[in-house]
């Protein structure tokens, strides 16, 4: 189980990478606003919708930190998130937590790996932002120290995608954000293009390397037949409407959260997911990729290094699912 949450981060953190190198040379960052304090109330909310911070999650307690992802940067230790100062985060303001969620860095401005999904946080609003913050802080303090992390490979830098000012509120536009940005539906339903960044002329016309479907308003493909109250149930109860169950990562990502999503926002995907283009086709398969033989990233210019960075993630990511299955 917990691998499968492990491959399901990696596997964001790839394609969030992708997307972010796509976007880097045409975005700027929205200028600073003034600093919003943090609801714990509406960041659990925002905590479900995002399914969770899974990876924190181990033997040791709430968000006391998990198991030990090794692969082929490293091995890396889901930390202690809870509010003990000596082995958590207790030392941490909202502030600091959303420079994580924004920036990827810690308080003494080091980088962090983005199996940490910040490429993802870091287009919510600021105010989700500190409400996530607020509800993190929240955890009770938990005594368990974590070895360091090794990196063994370098730790792509990272520029912040534009924040809207305000999260919208409902209808499409709201569906819009929570899919792209809290929820990020793309990173399983979207294929991947030969060299490995999503094909959005196939936009969550699904991937069969995640076992994913074509939720596109195809009628023949995808979902067009269905309604938007079809759409919302599917998400909370993971039920089609012809009465079959989804499994596999879908049923990670419902029982991680999404049973918990509200009404209006259930709609407001569903309402969103009405106007993207059909994808006429089947899901498919991403085409065999390779990684750079010249090895060092640090070289490239910083498309180049993000995108070599998505490939590992996104290969070691799909590897861990498979064998994740195997066990299970
Ligand atoms: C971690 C990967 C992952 C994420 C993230 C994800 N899905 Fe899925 N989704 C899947 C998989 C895999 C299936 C197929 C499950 C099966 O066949 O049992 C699926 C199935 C579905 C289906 C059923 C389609 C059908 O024809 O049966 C819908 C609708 C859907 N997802 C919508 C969404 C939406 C909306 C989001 C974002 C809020 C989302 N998914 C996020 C992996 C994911």
């Amino acid at each position: 189980m917990r691998r499968r949450i492990f491959a399901l981060s990696m596997i964001a953190a790839a394609l969030l990478l992708f997307m972010i190198a796509a976007h880097a040379a045409t975005t700027q960052a929205a200028p600073p606003a003034d600093t919003p304090t943090g609801n714990p109330g509406r960041g659990a909310y925002l905590f479900t919708l995002a399914a969770g911070c899974g990876c924190h999650q181990g033997a040791a307690g709430f968000l006391a930190g998990g198991e030990a992802f090794e692969g082929p940067f490293g091995k890396i230790y889901p930390p202690n998130i809870t509010s003990d100062a000596a082995t958590g985060i207790g030392t941490y303001s909202e502030a600091d937590i959303v420079r994580v969620l924004r920036e990827g860095k810690r308080p003494d401005g080091s980088q962090l790996f983005p199996i940490m999904p910040y490429p993802a946080f870091s287009g919510m609003s600021e105010q989700d932002q500190y409400d996530l913050a607020a509800f993190i802080k929240t955890a009770p303090a938990v005594s368990n120290k974590l070895p360091a992390s090794v990196y063994s490979v370098p730790i792509p830098p990272f520029s912040p995608p534009p924040q809207p000012a305000d999260a919208p509120t409902g209808g499409v536009a709201r569906g819009e954000y929570i899919v792209n940005t809290i929820s990020h539906c793309g990173d399983c339903h979207t294929p991947t293009g030969p060299t490995g960044a999503p094909d959005f002329s196939k936009f969550l016309g699904g991937n069969t390397d995640f076992g994913s479907a074509n939720i596109t308003p195809s009628n023949e493909f995808g979902i067009g037949t269905w309604s938007q109250e079809q759409i919302y149930l599917l998400l909370k109860t993971g039920k089609r409407p012809n009465g079959t169950q989804v499994g596999g990562l879908m049923e990670l990502v419902i029982n991680g959260g999404l049973k918990d999503i509200t009404q209006s926002d259930g709609f407001a995907v569903a309402a969103y997911l009405k106007t993207i283009p059909a994808v006429d086709s089947a899901p498919v398969a991403a085409p065999p990729q390779t990684l750079p033989t010249t090895g060092n990233v640090l070289n490239q210019t910083l498309l180049g290094a993000m995108l070599a960075f998505a490939l590992v993630l996104l290969a070691s990511g799909a590897w861990l699912w498979r064998s994740a299955r195997r066990v299970n």
